[in-house]
């Protein structure tokens, strides 16, 4: 059921971390794939060592034209429309709410959420014809969890979850499922790009956020080792395949449990000053069981 054999899937944001692993897995499962995004050169090369089941196509996912082309490439390259995963995206800096930069909220808003309607607008014209079709909207724990990320970010993440419900509602008599997918913390280059790397050189170092992960995951995460690109390329493979075909419109997340709770190596400390401070204040009418 988790086969991808005879699919084709386009994957925005394929040049590196999340969505190139996913075009991988999706390969390695027996689909057809186009890589988008906007390096040129990094793209092809992904696309190469895939060999004839990949083709990079140069995509501003901000320029809806761009968006129109990736979705046209392929159907002309492979004949039809069966996944499009809206995973390009970029990081999120902290910016006070005082100090906003309007003009930055709005390129933030055009990767994370106008790029994703403009990917759902055509690639639901060819898969309503076709009669099926599955969308995965990569978005993020910041989506519906406050005070992890930056504000921009968060907000554009939080209207794509919802958008994918709207979406889904439409779409399903349509034979096309739509949902999201939220990471926790992932070790990919998205990182250090955000804290000013230059991209290549930060994509060829996931090491560097999965120490960063490693320093907090035990305060943040149940489970205590680091999201790594193929944990979420196995949830994109589960809900691009027909294993998922009675999902649409709910939000998928692989976030090592940072969502769920507070993690008990987290609380543990909290829970003794609260019963030790609980302890010292009602000692005298405390009675000893
Ligand atoms: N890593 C995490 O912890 C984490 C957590 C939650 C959510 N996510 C989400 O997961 C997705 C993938 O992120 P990642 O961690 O894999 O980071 P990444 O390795 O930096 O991947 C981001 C991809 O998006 C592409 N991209 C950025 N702007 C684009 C644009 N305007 N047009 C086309 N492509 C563009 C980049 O390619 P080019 O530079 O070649 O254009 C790159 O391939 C993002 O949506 C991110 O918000 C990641």
């Amino acid at each position: 059921m988790l086969s991808l054999e005879g699919k084709v899937a386009v994957i925005t944001g394929a040049t590196s971390g999340i969505g190139a692993r996913t075009a991988e897995v999706f390969v390695a499962e027996g689909a057809k794939v186009v890589i988008a995004g906007r390096r040129q050169e990094r793209g092809e090369a992904v696309a190469r060592k895939l060999g004839d089941a990949a083709s990079f196509i140069s995509t501003d996912v901000s320029v809806e034209a761009d968006v129109k082309a990736m979705i046209d490439h392929a159907v002309d390259r492979f004949g039809r429309l069966d996944c499009l995963m809206n995973n390009a995206g970029k990081g999120s800096q902290f910016t006070a709410i005082a100090d906003v930069d309007l003009e930055q909220f709005d390129a933030v808003i055009a990767v994370h959420l106008r790029a994703v309607l403009a990917g759902m607008k055509y690639a639901a014209r060819v898969m309503a014809e076709q009669g099926n079709g599955s969308i995965i909207n990569v978005a993020s724990v910041n989506g519906f969890r406050a005070g992890l990320g930056g504000h921009y970010y968060a907000a554009a993440k939080a209207a794509s979850i919802h958008l994918t419900r709207c979406a889904a509602m439409e779409l399903g008599e349509k034979g096309i499922r739509v949902n999201s997918l939220s990471p926790g913390m992932i070790a990919t280059g998205g990182f250090a790009k955000n804290m000013g790397m230059q991209p290549d050189e930060a994509d060829d170092h996931p090491e560097y956020a999965e120490a960063a992960i490693g320093s907090v995951a035990a305060r943040w995460q149940p489970l205590q080792y680091v999201g790594r690109t193929d944990d979420i390329a196995q949830a994109a493979l589960f809900l691009a395949s027909d294993a998922s075909r009675f999902v649409t419109g709910h939000n998928l997340v692989v976030d090592g449990g940072i969502s769920a709770g507070w993690p008990i190596a987290a609380v543990r400390t909290d829970r003794e000053m609260f019963f030790g401070q609980f302890r010292r204040a009602a000692q005298p009418v405390l009675v000893e069981r």
